[in-house]
């Protein structure tokens, strides 16, 4: 290959700004909320691109439960876009590779959100609009829960749990993002803008059932998962732990 034809080197965060663009595009036609919301959203939340430095996102089918308008989905099919084109950095783990993408949600505003700017997708993402304690899961390779158990109880939360592991491939994963209740300040605040943020979005705020880091370690490894908990609040008052759980044969 000549010197010319090389892709250009890319650095982390011109792709990531990229990226955001690419993701965020497709909400721009259908709904303006949907549109700053998403740029909003991957902008400020560091789970997303963290998720992708540490190469986390692996898995061909790829089951997003309490997706709202299906941030996941467009960041995935963003970061197909930019692997074949050769724009992604070196810097980063292997880009994700889902073939086949189902979001589940409860509220059909969220869903409606999702299908009307994202169903275009080549990655041709579906949309269920359903309660995660009483849908079936689709079989999967890797499962997001990003903020979204602490809305039942823990019974129902465990519920989930085995029929997340269930629906799951032999050496399948689990990205569960949860509040880590054993640190009151920062847990107390991230309930404090969770609610804000339901209420602003027009729903119910609801109870909330949050557990200590080491529970929801606990109730993971109980199922079969090798768990490791990565810090998400470094430099923010709240208390969020992403929990990367890989079930192994
Ligand atoms: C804080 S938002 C997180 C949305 C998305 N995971 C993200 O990170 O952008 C929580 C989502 O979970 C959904 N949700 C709450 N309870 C649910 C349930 N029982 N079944 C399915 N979705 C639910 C809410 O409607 C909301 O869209």
């Amino acid at each position: 290959m000549k010197r010319d034809d090389l892709p250009p080197s890319v650095t982390p965060d011109p792709a990531w700004a990229e990226l955001i663009a690419t993701a965020s595009a497709p909400y721009r036609s259908t709904s303006r909320w949907a549109y700053h919301w998403a740029r909003g959203k991957l902008s400020r939340d560091p789970v997303f691109r963290g998720l992708l430095e540490r190469g986390e996102l692996g898995g061909a089918r790829v089951l997003d439960i309490g997706c709202g308008q299906g941030l996941v989905a467009t960041l995935l099919q963003a970061c197909a876009d930019q692997q074949r084109t050769g724009r992604w950095p070196a810097a980063w783990g292997a880009p994700p590779a889902a073939t086949a993408y189902t979001g589940i949600e409860l509220m059909q505003k969220d869903v409606d959100r999702a299908e009307a700017a994202l169903s275009r997708l080549a990655l041709m993402p579906r949309f269920l609009c359903a309660d995660m304690c009483t849908a079936a899961f689709p079989a999967c390779d890797l499962v997001v829960i990003l903020d979204v158990l602490h809305y039942v109880d823990h019974g129902a939360q465990d519920g989930v749990l085995r029929r997340v592991r269930d629906a799951l491939s032999p050496q399948g994963r689990l990205l569960l993002r949860v509040g880590d209740m054993a640190d009151a300040r920062g847990f107390a605040a991230s309930q404090w803008v969770d609610r804000v943020v339901t209420w602003a979005r027009g729903h119910r705020v609801p109870p909330t059932y949050g557990r200590p880091l080491a529970a929801w370690q606990q109730a993971l490894q109980a199922l079969g998962f090798s768990v490791r908990a990565v810090p998400q609040s470094q430099g923010t008052p709240f208390a969020n732990v992403l929990l990367v759980a890989d079930l192994r044969p």
